[in-house]
Formats: structure tokens, sequence, C-alpha cells
């Protein structure tokens, strides 16, 4: 499954790149308005599971980072409309369509196999990190644009722990407590790793 998962994101991610190439903040709308999406199935799910008596230790836990997850991507794209992301109405044809496709494909498969849809969903979340670093190799100064990049980077970390601690093998919450967090970043893109240390820079020159 996390094959295909790379495969189909692969596929998405060059179509996308084609489309929106030198249109930045068109771009991230779009990654933005079709972020929220696995997070608004991920508590559909939940919310639904716990309905039919299906509540696991877990999921007091889940539902309230899920929820956070979903106000931080709409706070995202808040900021990428307030700088014209979401401007054309061919932008906002595609983003509509394609959150619609999406939320339905991760309600179904965050039902049947929920840590293929969380590795789905890291994918996207590194995707769209490394994008922002890309982005701010042009335009190291957008101090906006850097905390949201360490947002998605955040959102990755999470995404990894929910991941683990709904392992079959791991069904509850007590026992993340006894593994290290926030997991190793070393498998994080080197750019990103590049990226952070610039901004380690960035700062430090600022509060001088
Ligand atoms: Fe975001
Ligand atoms: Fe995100």
């Amino acid at each position: 499954m996390k094959r295909l998962n790379t495969l189909v994101l692969n596929i998405t991610v060059t179509i996308i790149d084609y489309l929106y190439r030198g249109r930045d903040f068109q771009r991230f709308w779009v990654l933005e308005e079709i972020a929220r999406a696995p997070y608004f199935a991920f508590l559909s799910v939940l919310h639904f599971r716990e309905s039919l008596g299906l509540r696991g230790q877990w999921h007091l836990h889940l539902m309230k980072e899920h929820f956070e997850q979903s106000v931080n991507e709409t706070e995202h794209l808040e900021y990428m409309e307030s700088r014209d992301g979401n401007r054309y109405w061919i932008d906002r044809f595609v983003a509509r369509h394609l959150v619609l496709v999406y939320y339905w494909i991760n309600v179904v498969y965050y039902w049947l196999a929920p840590m293929s849809a969380y590795h789905l969903s890291e994918e996207i979340e590194l995707h769209a990190a490394e994008t922002y670093a890309e982005y701010l190799t042009r335009f190291p100064k957008d101090v906006k644009i850097w905390e949201i990049m360490n947002d998605e980077i955040h959102h990755w970390q999470e995404l990894r722990e929910a991941a683990r601690i709904i392992h079959p093998d791991r069904l509850t919450v007590n026992e993340k407590d006894a593994e290290p967090f926030p997991p190793d970043v070393s498998d994080l893109g080197v750019t990103t790793q590049i990226i952070g240390y610039q901004e380690h820079e960035l700062i430090s020159e600022t509060t001088k």
C-alpha cells in the first residue's frame, strides 16, 4: 500500500507542478485546500466508529489532534487567500472538485486501512514542507511561509506518532510514552533539513 501511496502522490505532484509552475500562491492555495480533507475524513470516521461503540483508548487523543490539524490547515488556507491564492475561478474549480473526491477516498481508506491512510498523509505533509522549502530558497525573507512550513513538519511528526499508537500491537495511548517523541527527523528530505538550518540562522540574525 505504501508503494501505491507514493506512486499516486508522485503522479499527482507532477501534474500539479506542471499546472502551477510560476504560480506559487495559487499552487499553495490548492495544496492547502486539499491538505485539510484527510483530517476531516479522519474525524468523520472516528466519530462514526465511536457511535458504533468502537471507541479505542487512543480515540479522544486522535480526535483532538485531527481537529487541531484541520483548524491549523484552515488558517494556512485563509493566509493563502489573503495573498490571492484563490483569485481565479479555474483554481477554485480544480481544488473543490479534487477535494470532493479526495475526502471520500480518505474516509474509505481510513476506515479500512488507517495505517496506510496515515502514511499517505505523512507523504503529503512532507511534500508540502518541501514545496515551501523550495519557495524559501527563492524568497528567504517570507517569514510567514517559514512558519507554515514548520507547521507542515509538525503535522508530519504528529501523523507518524498517530500511526504508531494505532498499530495493532500498540493500542493504548500510555504505551506511546515509552518511546521517544518527536521521532528521529533524519529521514526528512535533505532540503528541509538544510532549510531548517537556514531558518535557525535567519532567526539568530533577526534577534541580534
Ligand atoms: Fe498547511
Ligand atoms: Fe499540513
